[in-house]
């Protein structure tokens, strides 16, 4: 009955305007009829970029312009209304928000700039949405704890298989079910690059398309040296299962020793290589693992093709739950953002 829905305003502060950005932008416009029914009235209130520059209004900014603002490489200050701002501290000091939304690139080595916005916004009392990876996998527990205490969601579904809802599936449906182990393909780069060099590619020509088509990473070595992957296991392990492990303890393999005739050899075997994630129970509690497997191509992980990743969940109660989904793409990933925004807007109401 939407005449008796709670409609509530939720000011958000967007940290990050490159293609992430602008994909949650996107999505934040393609999805307004379904916020608009769960009642959730996302307003854009400020936008903070080293690049293209940092902007406030406090009735909203039009986010149609402000995508044609970045896509021309015009400033976003030439936007009508809009205020110039130094960055996110001044944001927070006089804009006003109800949601930080972190969409800066992915550093795994500090976890900055992202972790220091985390920090900043959870300080100011405003509820994270991110979607970077270095925050969340460098200094999970720490932030939890933080919000903990502060009453504030901390959500970031989209660093996982970017907006194939995983993480929602674990905190909601599998939550009491005893999750013995969970494996899978969790980087959209990797598995697009081995789908195209089964296909004859090039490793540099599907390493450069996969750049092209949005799926890599900033620093693309991080994808195929398996630290991306890394990075998305220990999220799962320290948030879900509620394992404290640490990036150096992932036993980590990437992709780029793989050759072009490993690649042929395996296919003529009907069988085909995926980077393959996996945390399981070892002596001494958890333990994560990535490396190429040689998988049977009638397999789950052996089907999947392009940026296509998947998770398998083995449980005690329902034995094995499988998701399967995009593992990248701008608007995927912003559709990540658009289902924590959601739950924030639920959780809070
Ligand atoms: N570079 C990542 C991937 C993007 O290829 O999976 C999504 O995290």
């Amino acid at each position: 009955m939407p005449g008796l829905l709670c409609v509530r305003t939720m000011r958000l502060i967007l940290v990050g305007f490159g293609t992430v950005g602008r994909g949650v932008a996107e999505s934040l416009l393609a999805s307004e009829p379904e916020l608009s029914v769960a009642g959730a009235e996302p307003r854009v209130v400020a936008v903070v970029d080293p690049v293209v520059g940092s902007v406030r209004r406090e009735g909203g900014l039009d986010l149609g312009t402000l995508l044609r603002l970045a896509d021309t490489g015009e400033p976003l200050a030439t936007c009508p209304g809009a205020e110039t701002v130094a960055g996110l501290k001044e944001v927070l000091e006089v804009a006003g928000g109800d949601v930080l939304v972190e969409l800066t690139p992915t550093d795994l080595h500090t976890g900055e700039p992202g972790l220091g916005h985390v920090r900043a916004a959870l300080k100011a009392g405003l509820h994270v949405v991110t979607t970077n990876k270095g925050p969340i996998a460098l200094a999970y527990h720490e932030l939890r704890t933080t919000a903990h205490k502060a009453g504030l969601q901390l959500r970031f579904e989209g660093t996982v298989l970017s907006g194939t809802p995983v993480l929602n599936l674990c905190e909601a449906g599998l939550a009491g079910a005893g999750i013995r182990e969970i494996r899978g393909v969790v980087n959209g780069t990797c598995n697009f690059i081995l789908t195209e060099m089964e296909g004859g590619t090039s490793y540099a020509t599907a390493l450069s398309k996969a750049q092209h088509l949005g799926y890599a990473e900033a620093d693309p070595s991080g994808d195929v040296e398996g630290l991306d992957a890394a990075a998305k296991v220990l999220i799962l392990a320290n948030s879900v299962l509620d394992a404290n492990l640490k990036l150096e303890d992932v036993n980590r393999t990437g992709i780029s020793e793989l050759t072009a005739e490993d690649i042929q050899t395996a296919r003529m075997a009907g069988k085909t290589w995926r980077l393959i994630a996996r945390i399981s129970q070892g002596e001494n509690g958890w333990e994560a693992k990535v490396g190429p497997e040689e998988v049977n191509r009638a397999d789950p992980e052996g089907s999947l093709t392009g940026p296509e990743n998947l998770l398998i969940f083995d449980t005690e109660a329902l034995g094995e739950v499988t998701i399967t989904g995009p593992g990248a793409g701008r608007r995927a990933t912003g559709h990540g953002v658009i289902a924590d925004l959601l739950a924030v807007h639920r959780n809070v109401s």
